[in-house]
Order: structure tokens, then C-alpha cells, then sequence
């Protein structure tokens, strides 16, 4: 098979699905699709591996089946990291600008940076990303880029992301086990972001919302930069646990009664219209009303939204999202959810699914495709940009080479 050195490849092994999309990177940082591999996702718990060998396996069988679409071999692949062991924190750092004419510098700027991440971290934890948010050169705030401009102090405000070293190892090993290198990690939610958000939504405020099968994750982004991030640990798994519950119907039931049938709503629902339930040990199917079945979704796809308002208060960002909520995720296309997140949320809300792709489109064109197609997008961006080397690459010696690439990910 050929190589695909020029191509992109992202990796999400989510909990519910492995999708691997294989891209060529065009001019202004956008991407034509190739090629795309999907396969049910075993062997983890809530973003996180808890069965290595089943995993493998999956990734296995999404990587063949994106390679086969391409007509050419995965190498090396940008992967994604998300699951409620990751955390966000906001955090700032201040130097003393270097340069006789005090001239900021690309020095200065790495400098501050690794300032600002001079945090206290838990040894079981490893920082990967410091996002810059801001600039302050002397007492000028709001600066996106500060090089080359004159003051004595430079600050920056970051975001840092750290997640659990074993946790990502074990994702590093499973990856690399199907026989593919991690060209570098990449939080979820920033990945899922650049497939969905508008540069003006990121600027105003928003909140985005990704609904997976085990974990809802949710990332605020204003003034251009992520201010917060939160996982929490239900999805639309657990819905599909309540249907098969209260419909007494097996799981895989459940699943397709809520993909083909499922209202989060129950007013949307006209109260006429049945649904025919299969039973549980081989008893006969039984028509139920379509109105029970949103009965049942709605109060957990509530609860959900009420447990995102109650973090989105708890952190105050509540007041920032002035551009609204960003709704993705596989768990987005349950028909009524718009309706209940608005109620909830109190502010407009719209769902998302990856646009301006080329190539091979269709075939990711979905909410559940958000965080594949970022991956591929964040990649194409990295590697348009110059390397930059990290200030104190020692503080990785303890895990493998490809979580240490996670520090080409830092400026
Ligand atoms: N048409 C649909 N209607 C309702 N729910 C749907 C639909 N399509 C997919 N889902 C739900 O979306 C969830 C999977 O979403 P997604 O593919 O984004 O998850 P994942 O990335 O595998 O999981 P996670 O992000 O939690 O690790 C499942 O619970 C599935 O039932
Ligand atoms: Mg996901």
C-alpha cells in the first residue's frame, strides 16, 4: 500500500466508536477527506482503556477500513484525549522582557509561557497543553501576539490542560499496539472546537457541548481561547440504559428504539403515534405510545442539561457565553434536545456537525464526527507551523517519546 506521508490522520477512540479519518491538507488550513473508518468501540470505559487487547482491535478494524477507502497504509496518527481524569486550570506568568531595546522576543514569549506553567501538578499527572489566552506588555492587556512589541514586563494568562499518565499511556500503547504511531495527543474538546465553532462564536463566548456515548464534555471558549473545561461522566449511553430499562427491551433494542424513534421532548411528540418494542426472552413485541418512550429520555437528557447549567454557574462562565451553546456529539442528533438544552440553559442554541470539508465529505458530515475531523484539522494546522522546541522538555523524561510529543503541542 502506498505511504501517506503528506496526509493527515485523526484518531477518536471514543466510548462508543473508533473513527479514524485519513485527509489531505489544503491551502488556508482546511482538509479534503480521503478516506474514513468507523468501528464499534470496545474495550473502554468512559474515555478511558480499561481492556487493551479489545481496544486494539478496534482501533485495528476502523484504521482497515480507512485505509482501504484511501487506498493507502495509516503511519502515524494525531489522537485524541478526553474522559473525566482530564482537568483545566487557568493560570498566569510574568518575566522581566529580555532585549537591551525591550523588544519582546519568540524567546520572551517561550519564556512566559514556561512561567505560567510552573504549576503544582500531581505526580500521577501530566500537563499537555498550555493554551495561551492573553498578552499583558506593561500594562496593555487583550494582546494576541506580543512579539515585537516595546515594554519591561511581559504576562500571559494560559489554560492548562493535564490528564492521568496512565490513562494516557494506556491510550499511547493501544494505539501504538495496532501498529500506528501518535504523531501528538489533542484534548478532545479543542479538536471537536475547530471542526464546529466559528472564530466569531470563540471571540463572544460559547459554550460547546459535546454529547458522546459515555461522557458529556463541555468547553467554554471567549475572547478567542478556552476558559474552561468540564467532563462529565453521563452520555447517551446512559438514555439508552433507561429506555431498555423502561421498555424492558435488550440494549442493542434500546439503541436502535432511541436512534429511529427517540424524542427528548415529550410535547413534540404526537400522542397517536406508536413504536413497536421487541421483548426480552423471546416473549412477543408489544406496541407501546412514542409519547412513553420521550417520558423516559426526557427526564435523563434534563438531568443532563441541568448538571452543565450547575457547572456552567459553578465556574461563573455562565455570564460569558454570549454567542450561546454549541450543541455535537453523537448524542446531539436525539430529536428535541435543542429545545430542552435552551430551556435549561436559558440562552440560543444550535447543533453542530463538521462543515467546509472537501473531498469525501459525506461520510463525516455528523454531529458524532465532530472530534475526528478536528483531529485531522488541528494536525493539518500543526504541521503547517515551524516546530518550536519546549524550554524544559526533563519534566517528560518519565513517560514514552510519543506522550513527550504532546510538548511540540505547548506554543
Ligand atoms: N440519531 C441519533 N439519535 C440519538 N442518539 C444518537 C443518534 N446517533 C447516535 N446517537 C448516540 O450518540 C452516542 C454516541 O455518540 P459519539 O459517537 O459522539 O460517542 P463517542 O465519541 O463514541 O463517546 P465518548 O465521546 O463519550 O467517548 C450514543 O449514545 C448513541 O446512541
Ligand atoms: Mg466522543
Amino acid at each position: 500500500m502506498a505511504r501517506l506521508s503528506t496526509h493527515v490522520v485523526g484518531l477518536d477512540i471514543g466510548t462508543t466508536k473508533v473513527c479514524v479519518l485519513i485527509a489531505e491538507p489544503r491551502e488556508g488550513g482546511a482538509i479534503d477527506v480521503v478516506g474514513c473508518g468507523s468501528a464499534p468501540s470496545r474495550g473502554m470505559r468512559k474515555g478511558v482503556v480499561v481492556n487493551l487487547d479489545a481496544c486494539v482491535a478496534s482501533i485495528k478494524q476502523a484504521i482497515e477500513e480507512a485505509e482501504l477507502m484511501a487506498g493507502a497504509a495509516v503511519e502515524k496518527a494525531w489522537v485524541g484525549v478526553a474522559g473525566p481524569h482530564v482537568r483545566g486550570l487557568n493560570s498566569r506568568g510574568v518575566v522581566a522582557v529580555s532585549g537591551r531595546d525591550h523588544e519582546v522576543s519568540r524567546e520572551d514569549v517561550q519564556r512566559v509561557l514556561s512561567a505560567a506553567r510552573a504549576v503544582n501538578i500531581p505526580p500521577d499527572r501530566e500537563i499537555f497543553h498550555v493554551l495561551p489566552q492573553e498578552y499583558m506588555v506593561d500594562d496593555q492587556d487583550g494582546i494576541h501576539d506580543p512579539v515585537g512589541m516595546t515594554g519591561a514586563k511581559l504576562q500571559a494568562n494560559v489554560h492548562i490542560v493535564t490528564a492521568s499518565v496512565s490513562a494516557a499511556q494506556n491510550l499511547v500503547n493501544s494505539v501504538n499496539r495496532a501498529g500506528v504511531e501518535v504523531e501528538a495527543m489533542v484534548l478532545e474538546q479543542l479538536a471537536a472546537a475547530d471542526a464546529v465553532l466559528s472564530a466569531d462564536e470563540k471571540e463572544m463566548g460559547t459554550a460547546l457541548i459535546d454529547i458522546g456515548g459515555g461522557t458529556t464534555d463541555l468547553v467554554v471558549f471567549e475572547r478567542g481561547a478556552i476558559r474552561h473545561l468540564a467532563v462529565l461522566p453521563t452520555g447517551g449511553e446512559h438514555v439508552t440504559n433507561d429506555i431498555a430499562v423502561g421498555l424492558r427491551t435488550p440494549i442493542p433494542e434500546a439503541e436502535r428504539i432511541k436512534k429511529k424513534h427517540g424524542c427528548a421532548l415529550a410535547s413534540l411528540v404526537d400522542d397517536e403515534e406508536t413504536i413497536e418494542v421487541p421483548s426480552v426472552g423471546g416473549r412477543k413485541a408489544r406496541l407501546l405510545s412514542r409519547q412513553i418512550l420521550s417520558e423516559i429520555i426526557q427526564p435523563r437528557v434534563e438531568e443532563i442539561f441541568s448538571l452543565i447549567a450547575e457547572e456552567l454557574a459553578r465556574s461563573a462562565f455562565d455570564r460569558s457565553i454570549h454567542a450561546g451553546v454549541v450543541l455535537t456529539g453523537g448524542g446531539a442528533m436525539l430529536e428535541g434536545i435543542q429545545e430542552i438544552a435552551e430551556d435549561a440553559l436559558d440562552v440560543p442554541v444550535r447543533r453542530a456537525a463538521p462543515i467546509d470539508l472537501g473531498g469525501l465529505a459525506d461520510s463525516v458530515s455528523t454531529p458524532a464526527h465532530s472530534t475526528v475531523v478536528g483531529l485531522a484539522l488541528y494536525g493539518a494546522r500543526q504541521r503547517a507551523r515551524p516546530p518550536v522546541r519546549p524550554a524544559y522538555p526533563s519534566l517528560f523524561f518519565r513517560v514514552s517519546d510519543a506522550v513527550r510529543t504532546w510538548f511540540g503541542e505547548l506554543f
